[in-house]
């Protein structure tokens, strides 16, 4: 059971998507648990005080370390994986989620406002990370972010083995287009291939619409997908190598 334990000064917020519906039936199968402990608790101050103002001025209030220290203390966090999220941080990825899928316990650090002292960073050894490159008012829809799509990387999570397997193939290729009844809607038809119950058509057409999809739209995975020793079937490496003679279409 892998367990993610979330710091916040807004525990509230997490609820909905801890508790929806593939995150919360993860939870309530024992694959994962998450603890969502309020910083706030551990302040020492009698209103229970966490921000204070910057020292050098400016705009904003930034974390303590009290509450913080008194929390990552308290729960054992000595010498464990602690991610903070910040824009300063790594860019969350592929490849830095299946790392995370393998731990088997992990903190998350959310800050507010101008950010968190940074005492509490280094003295911890934490590991920022972003999830992209624009600003939020806090780390918490981000932690959400990373928790969701770890979640989905462990095992049973997502229920159907199928699904992890189909997406070994496609890993790190965008989506083929999907398409469900009626076959015929206000006069838009669904691919003829999809409707004849041929899998191994059907297989190779969604296998060369992914290969076209990713080269036009995101020629950075595309040319990280062609330098991967993609383990493909004789039939996959000849829809590929069919794509790679063509020219790319506008
Ligand atoms: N906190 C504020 N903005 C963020 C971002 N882009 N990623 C992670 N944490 C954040």
């Amino acid at each position: 059971m892998m367990n993610i334990r979330i710091l916040t000064q807004f525990p509230e917020m997490f609820g909905a998507v801890l508790g929806g519906s593939i995150l919360g039936r993860a939870q309530e199968n024992g694959l994962i648990a998450f603890d969502v402990i309020n910083i706030r608790d551990y302040s020492a101050d009698k209103h229970h005080k966490t921000d204070d103002t910057p020292f050098g001025g400016g705009a904003g209030m930034v974390m303590m370390p009290q509450p913080a220290f008194d929390a990552l203390r308290s729960l054992g966090a000595e010498g464990k994986r602690i991610l903070y999220m910040s824009p300063r941080g790594r860019i969350l990825d592929r490849e830095l989620a299946e790392d995370l899928a393998k731990e088997r316990e992990f903190y998350i650090l959310c800050g507010h406002y101008e950010g968190v002292d940074e005492r509490i960073l280094t003295a911890w050894g934490m590991e920022e990370v972003s999830i992209g490159d624009y600003v939020l008012t806090g780390g918490e829809l981000a932690a959400m972010v990373l928790v969701d799509c770890v979640s989905r990387l462990v095992d049973g999570v997502l229920g159907s083995p199928e699904s992890l397997d189909e997406e070994s193939i496609y890993s790190g290729l965008l989506e083929y287009p999907q398409y469900t009844k009626p076959r015929e809607f206000e006069g838009l038809s669904v691919p003829e291939v999809l409707t004849n119950g041929n899998h191994r058509l059907i297989h190779l057409w969604q296998y060369e619409q992914s290969l076209r999809l990713t080269r036009k739209r995101r020629p950075d995975l595309w040319a990280k997908y062609l330098e991967n020793n993609n383990i493909l079937t004789k039939d996959e490496k000849k829809i590929l190598n069919m794509v790679l003679s063509e020219d790319e279409r506008p």
